[in-house]
């Protein structure tokens, strides 16, 4: 990316923005989400925060944007000082490019996995195993130093792969980002339908001696029936609003860098929404129809609910596969495979803009200097969640950077658009040079619902109560026994305070030394992301230096 460079195609810059949101989170995250939830219990609130939540902050985030993209600025930092000049807010957008850092670490490293898995099913490695056999491959895959996997070291080497294409794509700037998503959108749409279609039309056929009741049309019953009196369970609304930024990529950083390379008068209103709604497209539609009822066409619904996780796509799938006869399961291992690359290589280009946008506008760095140092950080960054996966690091990862920061990003960003910025100022940005008027009942909920939302997201996972049961938490305050915070709670996040509880209870020495190492590493991968995030922000005070120094605005 350059300063001067921009979109060259409306429908690039869609599939660009489409392909930004749709991703991992659509295929691997979605369906585990919503069977976690209940089901039918977990749509209603997902799509009120869709339409409350995601779709406002799509908009401010596009609007924040090309306003600061208009004045030359790229990345969250000088983004948001465009939109107030008070020091802090800079540095509140070193989330903006933090977050993208910590989470392309190890959004690549699944992203690899895919490719890995592209290159089992087409060589057939796969044929003829059992679902135990198939579920050790993964295991195998992911214990680096003792993979028997017929590859040595091939999860760092398909790591290594991954990043060096996005690096690549990266150094070729808008134009290389552009051609990937023309490319690997309309194929994953393509892969999408025909595995959907599948997953649609197994019905009972699927049953077998082992499991005589499995029916793909429970997992699709289950999805499909809505349960309204989730809609007063807090726990299920958290999840619902977690689902949502990581699948559109709100609170990133990653969409105000896209819009950064709109034109003054490029609308904003339409494609951002036409974006939003084909990602949850794919989401509701192709990522429910896939996973769930295929393993629940031949496994039953009670094995998925039992075994919802990453377990599902890359344990069982290529199993489930297979009973499709060699030549069909080779090819729908590749399509579900080559599927999730692509949705996931879409994302993480978009993960590399803001580090190289801030880099070239405050450094003058070439956007191949860009992309190469931002492979370089990702693998640094990345190795520890590939090295010590089963000691949690990746699990941190996803929990900082990928749950809280996205969160606390919304949150402060949404004030500073709605309120500090402004609401008039920001309805005439989003507005102008669209092709569509946003309904003005828009205007309401961007300045007091969607803040109020996000407000509640931010203390209630801040404050989880013991349990994530609400209802208990809430009588229990009221006659007067105060609140007990859950472990999975933001404050007891902090202090790890459920795995030292762990190691006070456990009574096996050796239980004792691998959960103290486990708290070894996730420390340790907690100061490399802080120090990765106080990197950023002395770069972005030198960078306030040299502008107030060469006379620009900082
Ligand atoms: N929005 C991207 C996803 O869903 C990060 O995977």
């Amino acid at each position: 990316m350059s300063n001067n460079e921009s979109w060259g195609t409306r429908v690039g810059l869609i599939l660009a923005m489409a392909g930004n949101a749709v991703g991992l989170g659509n295929f691997l995250r979605f369906p585990v989400q919503a069977i976690q939830n209940g089901g039918g219990a977990f749509i209603i609130p997902y799509l009120v925060c869709f339409l409350l939540m995601g779709i406002p902050l799509l908009w401010i985030e596009w609007s924040m944007g090309r306003f600061g993209g208009n004045r030359g600025h790229h990345s969250t930092p000088f983004i948001l000082d465009a939109l107030d000049k008070r020091p802090f807010w800079k540095y509140i957008g070193v989330f903006g490019i933090f977050t993208n850092l910590a989470v392309a670490a190890y959004y690549c490293y699944i992203e690899s996995w895919t490719m890995a898995y592209v290159y089992h099913s087409a060589t057939g490695t796969f044929d003829g195993l059992s679902q135990s056999q198939v579920a050790a491959f993964f295991g195998n895959y992911v214990d680096v130093f003792q993979s028997t996997t017929g590859i040595p070291f091939e999860a760092i080497i398909f790591f290594v792969i991954c990043l060096a294409l996005n690096t690549f794509i990266l150094s070729r700037g808008l134009h290389g980002v552009e051609r990937a998503a023309k490319i690997g959108m309309p194929l994953l749409i393509l892969f999408g339908f025909i595995l959907a279609f599948r997953g649609l039309t197994l019905g009972n056929s699927g049953a077998s001696a082992e499991h005589p009741t499995a029916s793909a049309i429970d997992g699709l019953n289950f999805l499909w029936t809505p349960q309204f009196d989730s809609l007063s369970n807090p726990k299920v609304w958290l999840a619902a609003a977690g689902q949502i930024f990581f699948t559109l990529s709100v609170g990133m950083g990653s969409i105000q860098c896209y819009a950064s390379y709109l034109k003054t008068k490029d609308d904003i209103a339409l494609n951002a929404a036409s974006a939003g709604f084909m990602n949850e497209f794919v989401e509701v539609v192709l990522g429910s129809s896939i996973v769930i009822p295929i393993a629940a066409g031949y496994l039953g619904l009670d094995w998925v609910k039992e075994n919802a996780g990453f377990g599902m796509a890359f344990q069982t799938m290529p199993y489930l596969f297979e009973k499709w006869g060699p030549f069909l399961s080779t090819i729908a291992g590749v399509m579900w495979f080559g599927l999730l690359f692509f949705a996931g290589i879409t994302s993480s280009l978009a993960m590399g803009t803001p580090w190289m946008g801030f880099m070239q506008d405050e450094f003058g760095w070439s956007r191949e200097k860009g992309a190469i140092s931002f492979g370089t950080i990702v693998l640094i960054l990345g190795l520890p969640t590939v090295i010590f996966f089963s000691q949690g690091v990746f699990d941190e990862y996803d929990y900082w950077a990928g749950t809280v920061s996205l969160v606390v990003f919304a949150l402060v960003e949404t004030i500073l658009f709605s309120w500090i910025f402004g609401m008039d100022k920001g309805w005439k940005e989003i507005n102008m040079g669209g092709d569509i008027q946003v309904p003005v009942f828009y205007k309401f909920v961007i300045k007091y619902i969607t803040p109020v939302l996000l407000l509640f997201v931010f203390l209630g996972s801040l404050l989880t109560p013991i349990g994530n049961n609400w209802q208990e938490a809430f009588s229990q305050l009221f006659s007067g026994n105060g609140w007990t915070l859950d472990n999975g709670s933001i404050v007891k996040q902090i202090t790890s305070a459920g795995l030292r509880e762990q190691i006070a209870t456990a009574t096996d020495p050796a239980t004792i030394e691998a959960l103290k190492d486990k708290l070894l590493y996730i420390s340790g991968a907690r100061i490399l992301l802080l120090s990765v995030f106080t990197g950023i922000g002395i770069l972005v005070y030198i960078a306030h230096k040299r502008r107030l120094k060469t006379g620009g605005v900082a």
